[in-house]
């Protein structure tokens, strides 16, 4: 279940707000300008589909998407347990950063955490299979999906370089494991 958690940035542990409830969940996100919905897409695709058949089956929502947004790109970013970069890969996504780009990302299977440090708050945010998240340029954040990742999801991107990061160098994210 798609859950947000917010905490005090100062306060792990002891969360002021948590829903599972999409009603309560989108206007709290929208608060910090972030963009949460699910796609209700009739999608189904085998575990070992391709990249490009993924990127195939929703094309219609990523050619929607794209249109509302001017973003330039897309591809698929998969991660399971087994892959032999898992642990790299964690430590590269779970340190604080910001992006010069909106950060948009759509699960196609699986689950991830993302955390977002905004306004003195923490805001842990639970995707899953059908979430999109659009995460505006310039917030605070990391994400993390624990040390047996699985997980599919689009990334849609406005900048061709691809995934820059600028880390903050805070290490917040110790301090807020995910569960
Ligand atoms: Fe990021």
């Amino acid at each position: 279940m798609t859950r947000l958690t917010v905490y005090d940035d100062n306060a792990p542990g002891v969360p002021v707000f948590s829903s599972e409830s999409p009603s309560e969940v989108v206007p709290r996100l929208r608060e910090i300008n972030v963009g949460f919905e699910r796609w209700n897409a009739p999608v189904h695709l085998a575990p070992d589909a391709s990249s490009e058949t993924i990127l195939d089956a929703f094309r219609p929502f990523l050619d929607a998407l794209m249109g509302a947004t001017g973003a330039g790109s897309a591809d698929v970013v998969q991660l399971t347990p087994e892959h032999p970069q898992a642990a790299a890969l964690r430590e590269k996504f779970l340190a604080e950063h910001t992006h010069s780009e909106p950060e948009i990302r759509f699960f196609v299977a699986g689950s991830g955490h993302f955390v977002l440090h905004e306004n003195g708050k923490v805001y842990d945010i639970l995707c899953e299979k059908d979430d999109l998240i659009q995460v505006p340029a310039g917030i605070k954040h990391w994400f993390d999906a624990g040390s047996k990742p699985s997980f599919t999801a689009l990334r849609v991107f406005t900048d061709m370089s691809g995934w820059v990061a600028h880390y903050t160098g805070d290490i917040i994210s110790t301090r807020f494991p995910v569960t």
